[in-house]
């Protein structure tokens, strides 16, 4: 029997692989046998003519892939809109399309330029009418998505797509009659995954495996009960036959080696309109401004990359750049984003960036009231390390107490209005926190270059440095070291117990003795360990200066834990002259604050560790309160907890022999954070060396 469904083709007389604009093209060109092709296409037209009405555009020399007529348009109704091809090489067909839809008395909508859209390839009806899936990331692109839903009065589902060997929606997607859906996950990123899995329920999903999503078992043509593909396995046809779908395969790999199949062959023109069914889309877009040293900080590139990476897209509208060596560069960008969710997403990132609305669109931040102490509002703006701004009432207020992973609570004070950085936990019941990405922005300082190249000597690589790098780093440790010191400033060391055994404990000693440490964090094993090492000569039962397990060793550990339990604190073990040497020994007599955090496994503890662990934080934060640099020595724990409340322009360097560490730490995003994969204890060794030749009275050499 013959529907009513009517199909739109064209014959493969011109088509061939010309050129390369698809994975499936690329070692193809001039492969496919035109014999086989012709005989092919015949095969399909003549399967669809069983079932539908097939009509046929004249294909036109110059344009091979004129065949995949599904790229003409997106028809609904007596409504099209008519493709805007990516690739110059489809651009020719658009107007021999435009004609035909014309001529068959199609109402034509056409794109604004340089909007591409490539038709019914990215853009698939629901067999019910009820929505139109869209297609973007390599061919259509999401700012088309709200014109279609203009358009043709539809709401628009806007899916990502992202493995290149599907760059068309219908070469991994295909709704099918009663609410079916046969389509290959992969394609997509997990936000989509996640929109198909809320509209289609699990009986409806029909999802096939790679080898079937290869054969464009997706891209079929379905004409109620049967679908017509080129190939698919036992496994999908018994499937398909389980829901009542009849399966015809056709063979077409001539067509595959240009990237299509079956559905891409055909264009549906007749799309039924569902009366109740209107526009929406969840597209949004806002305009951003960005400003600095766009290019050379690379500052543009990684804005534009993290929209796309995210889901977005783009559309740089305006670009001044910054003429003279100092000057600085402008930049508005229209962002867009396929949910309010996503586009939260990449705008929190790009406030890191420096990003802030134009001046017209300035609003202030949304605020929503703390109702449980310690439970933030939902939709919370996680807050980072850069210096904050929120506005509230018209005027940008500057954060306080700036960290990473807090909340921003807005509070009335004698002072008037306060903003705050605080933990989760600290948030109180009648405070506002600041929701969405509105009315925020950081401040980032525009460096000269110069400045920046002067930085590059101390700390502007936050990459994870080399062996190589080792002694370079530690030349500008101690410079800086030194710096900080003559100016009375602030430096805090985290360390964790390898320090003692890697031989660190004399060096980090040392540092403390010499003024060059203001603070020391850690847990309670550096302590034992130390305080082992300098009573009875091993840490964990080593001898230190040998190198070989004593007998029984690892009982030290326990007693020196006891004897210091047994006088009340290291404080006064090291009064009553029981620790005469060392890291702990060295803070007490200099009056260097230390905290040590306990945790699970701790033995003992000794009687300064902090087993209150929220107590522990707030002590830790109080001792980074203004330090200037920070000295992350092999902790991976307390360094990381030191990273989270440590606002940005504090220096950080992380010496670890765990490159994960350093990543992890560098991954901050911070400029001034330095990663050295190194033996901590070398690292020391390499660091006192370095400060006293920068202390020792210059020696000329003479004869
Ligand atoms: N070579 C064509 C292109 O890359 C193939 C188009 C396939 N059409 C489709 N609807 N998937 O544009």
């Amino acid at each position: 029997m013959v529907s009513q469904i009517r199909f739109l083709m064209c014959a493969p007389d011109h088509y061939d692989v010309d050129y390369v604009i698809n994975p499936w093209m690329e070692g193809n060109i001039h492969k496919s046998s035109r014999d086989r092709a012709v005989e092919q296409w015949n095969k399909l037209y003549n399967v669809i003519k069983d079932h539908a009405i097939v009509d046929l555009v004249t294909p036109q020399k110059g344009w091979p892939d004129m065949v995949f007529s599904a790229n003409a348009g997106l028809v609904l109704g007596e409504n099209v809109v008519l493709s805007r091809f990516l690739h110059k090489e489809r651009q020719g067909e658009e107007p021999y399309f435009q004609q035909w839809f014309e001529n068959n008395s199609f109402k034509v909508y056409t794109l604004p330029k340089d909007l591409p859209f490539e038709g019914a390839g990215d853009a698939l009806l629901d067999r019910e009418g009820r929505w139109l899936w869209a297609g973007y990331g390599f061919r259509s692109e999401l700012d088309s998505h709200p014109y279609l839903a203009k358009w043709l009065d539809i709401e628009v589902i806007s899916l990502r797509l992202m493995d290149e060997r599907f760059y068309h929606l219908d070469t991994c997607f295909c709704p099918l009659a009663n609410g079916y859906l046969l389509y290959y996950p992969g394609a997509f990123d997990s936000y989509s995954n996640r929109v198909i899995e809320m509209r289609v329920t699990p009986e409806k999903r029909i999802a096939i495996a790679e080898a079937d999503a290869v054969n464009f078992a997706c891209n079929a043509v379905n004409i109620e009960s049967i679908v017509i593909m080129n190939k698919a396995s036992d496994s999908l046809k018994s499937r398909l036959a389980e829901v009542g779908f009849q399966v015809i395969e056709t063979p077409l790999t001539e067509f595959l080696k240009a990237g299509g199949a079956a559905k891409c062959l055909t264009l549906r023109v007749t799309e039924p309109v569902r009366e109740e069914v209107h526009a929406t889309t969840q597209v949004e877009s806002r305009i951003i401004r960005l400003e600095g040293h766009l290019l050379d900080a690379g500052l543009i590139n990684r804005a534009l990359d993290l929209i796309v990476d995210m889901g977005g897209s783009f559309q740089v509208l305006k670009f001044n750049l910054g003429e003279q060596r100092q000057s600085t560069s402008a930049a508005e960008v229209r962002v867009s984003a396929p949910s309010h969710e996503v586009m939260e997403e990449i705008i929190s990132q790009l406030i890191d960036l420096g990003a802030v609305d134009l001046p017209q669109d300035e609003r202030d931040a949304k605020l929503e009231p703390v109702l449980q102490a310690g439970v933030a509002p939902d939709d919370f703006y996680v807050s980072t390390i850069y210096p904050t701004e929120v506005r509230v009432n018209g005027q940008w207020l500057k954060v306080e107490n700036q960290r990473m992973d807090g909340a921003i609570a807005i509070s009335s004070t004698a002072n008037g209005l306060v903003a705050r950085c605080k933990i989760l936990r600290d948030l109180e019941i009648g405070e506002q926190v600041v929701v969405d990405v509105q009315g925020i922005r950081t401040i980032r300082k525009t460096e000269s270059r110069e400045q920046r190249n002067a930085q590059e000597f101390s700390f502007m690589s936050s990459g994870v440095s080399s062996e190589r790098r080792v002694e370079l780093v530690v030349e500008q440790v101690a410079w800086e070291l030194r710096k900080i010191r003559d100016a009375g400033g602030k430096v805090v060391v985290t360390a964790g117990p390898v320090v003692i055994h890697t031989g660190g404990g004399e060096h980090l000693s040392r540092l403390i003795r010499e003024g060059y440490v203001q603070g020391l964090l850690g847990g309670n094993a550096i302590a034992v360990h130390d305080i082992e090492q300098n009573m009875m000569g091993t840490s964990l039962g080593v001898d230190m200066k040998r190198g070989v397990a004593v007998r029984g060793g690892h009982r030290h550990h326990l007693k020196v834990i006891n004897a210091i339990r047994r006088f009340g604190s290291i404080t006064k073990a090291v009064d009553a002259g029981v620790i005469t040497s060392g890291v702990m020994y060295e803070c007490v007599k200099n009056d260097v604050p230390f905290v040590l955090a306990g945790s699970i496994r701790d033995d003992g503890p000794l009687p300064d560790t902090q087993m209150n662990l929220i107590l522990a934080q707030q002590e830790y934060a109080q001792i980074i309160q203004g330090a200037e640099m920070i000295l992350m020595l092999s902790s991976m724990l307390h360094s990381i907890g030191v990273g989270n409340m440590t606002p940005a322009g504090v220096k950080m360097v992380c010496v670890d022999i765990n490159p994960a560490v350093v990543t992890k730490l560098s991954d901050r995003g911070s400029i001034e954070s330095v990663g050295v994969v190194t033996d901590v204890g070398l690292f020391l060794s390499l660091l006192i060396q370095q400060l006293d030749k920068l202390t020792s009275p210059y020696v000329a050499n003479v004869g």
